[in-house]
Parts: C-alpha cells; structure tokens; sequence
C-alpha cells in the first residue's frame, strides 16, 4: 500500500459541519501506551526504525510536516497542538504524530484548519489529534494508529521511534516495503 484512496470532494454539509466541530482539541486527552523500540526496521521482531523528522525549531503550531513512516510511502503526520496531549513531546508535549491512513477505509486524512481536527474527505470521518487521535465523528471504527516520537533536548531532533496501532490495511506495520532512510 503506498498511496492513498481516490478521495471525494467536500460538499457543503461537510464543511459546515467542521466549523461546528472547532472545540478544545486537547481537553480530556485518553491515556495510551506509546510501543516501539528504536533500530533498524524488523518485522520478524518488531523493531522499529529511529528515523529523524524535523528540529523543534522547524515545527509551528497548526502547521503539520508529513513524513513517512516505519517504512516508505506509510504516510505520517506529526502536529503541535498547542497543548499537553497524552504521548506528546516538546516544551509543552504538545507535539504528535499520526499515521494519515483512515481507519475505516484507508483514506488519507489532513488537518482541517478551521476545527484543528484530522478530516478524512472520503465518508468524513473526524480524529481529535489532541486526544490521541480518537474518532469524533463518523464511520471510523478506531483511533488513528499513533506515531512514538522521542526528542534529543541537546539539540531538539525529534525522531519517530515506533508505531502505537496496525495501519489500515496492514497485517504489520514493518512488512512489504522499503525501509526509510
Ligand atoms: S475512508 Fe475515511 S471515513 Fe471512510
């Protein structure tokens, strides 16, 4: 799987129905138990890669920097929320990440600016990225699979260092793909 469903344009309700939906993205954030282990990609052990994403000078609050992750073409999202998220990381552990594939049919989701929640364009589905990317609304049957990111507070790399969920689709997150580099 290396590219996301064909996705269908926003109708009028939906957008609507976002504005709506703008609240308090981090309020009553879910616990979660953040897996992985840093190393080389191994699906025979389930070790997954420490691969370096961004600096913590280049990450603004509501602007998002894809990337992918544990393997090539498994598109990931890391976000400031702006506030203390449960497995977040950085001064205020607001900062997260996600894998980009919807739950419910593998669609691709993206920040709506307007509600600061993870809409994916094919059924609508809504992930608060301020509570561990839980479903808010729509036929989504799960949270979003969460991305573990470590931070080297010497210099501020931030690194993913595993993957909390099965990305849709998968049998394995580590299996059938190219390691990233
Ligand atoms: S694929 Fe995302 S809501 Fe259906």
């Amino acid at each position: 799987m290396s590219e996301f469903k064909n996705q269908s344009l926003p109708d009028e309700e939906s957008i609507s129905r976002r504005k709506l939906l703008k609240t308090a993205g981090c309020a009553g954030a879910a616990a979660l138990v953040i897996g992985g282990l840093a190393g080389r990609a191994d699906a025979s052990t389930g070790t997954y890669p420490q691969v370096r994403i961004a600096n913590l000078r280049d990450i603004r609050e509501g602007k998002p920097i894809k990337f992918d992750y544990p393997l090539i073409g498994r598109k990931s999202l890391l976000i400031d929320c702006g506030c203390r998220v449960e497995g977040g990381i950085g001064p205020k552990k607001s900062i997260v990440a996600y894998s980009m594939f919807c739950t419910h049919l593998g669609c691709g989701v993206e920040l709506d600016r307007n509600s600061e929640m993870l809409i994916c364009e094919c059924h609508q589905s809504v992930y608060n990225p301020g509570e561990s990317g839980r479903v808010v609304e729509g036929p989504a049957p799960g949270s979003l699979p969460m991305i573990s990111l470590d931070i080297d507070n010497s210099n501020g790399e931030i690194f993913a260092t595993g993957v909390a969920g099965l990305i849709y689709g998968l049998r394995n997150n580590l299996l059938d793909g190219e390691e990233v580099r």
